[in-house]
């Protein structure tokens, strides 16, 4: 019988940026670092959808403390590969937040614009503390004035894909992080 080949979204990757493995030696790390850092204070793990939310999921597995979570939705891109500077939030968090502890999840943090709107919207509603973290650093295209407090990787100027980042909504399901072939996005 003739083999079927299955279409995979592997062929569009240029190389393995991050694999599996130091992903989650690192996962692991943030959350042991959280966990000291916020045993206390029964925290609101925020994830910004949808990016973040392979990151946000093991990083809940690996953060063994009283907290709660959340989600918001913000868009500032649309379907290219970089920024248009305007934030906005899509979906909301549910939870009262005054008074409370928030750790903001996100996939990477390029131009700054998504952490920077987001953070001060949750100020606004009146958290006690926001910190930022963030899986991926790209600080090469930074327009805002952010620093995050948890980083997994810095990375280079590089338009990168999977474990939750797409390109026009795919290869979030890839389970390491890779860059694309400029092919995919330059056709
Ligand atoms: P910022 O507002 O420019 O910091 O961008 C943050 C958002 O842009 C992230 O939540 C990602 O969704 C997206 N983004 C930035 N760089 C990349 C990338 O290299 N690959 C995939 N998404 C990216
Ligand atoms: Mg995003």
């Amino acid at each position: 019988m003739e083999e079927k080949t299955i279409n995979t979204i592997e062929k569009d990757i240029l190389k393995v940026l991050i694999s599996e493995r130091r992903l989650k030696k690192r996962v692991r790390e943030i959350g042991a670092q959280i966990a000291a850092d916020f045993e206390e204070k029964d925290p609101l793990f925020v994830g910004v959808l949808r990016g973040s939310f392979m990151f946000f999921a093991d990083l809940m597995r690996v953060c063994p403390i009283p907290c709660g979570l959340d989600f918001l939705s913000a868009s500032s891109y649309n379907s290219g590969t970089s920024s248009s500077g305007v934030v906005k939030i899509d979906y909301d968090i549910k939870a009262d937040i005054r008074g409370r502890h928030i750790v903001l999840v996100e996939d990477i943090l390029d131009s700054g614009n998504t952490l920077y709107n987001v953070s001060g919207h949750l100020k606004d509603r009146g958290a006690k503390s926001v910190k930022l973290c963030v899986l991926l650093d790209k600080p090469a295209r930074r327009e805002k004035p952010i620093k995050p407090d948890y980083v997994g990787f810095t990375v280079p100027d590089a338009f990168v894909v999977g474990y939750g980042l797409d390109y026009a909504d795919r290869y979030r399901n890839l389970p390491y992080i890779g860059v694309l072939k400029p092919e995919v996005y330059e056709q």
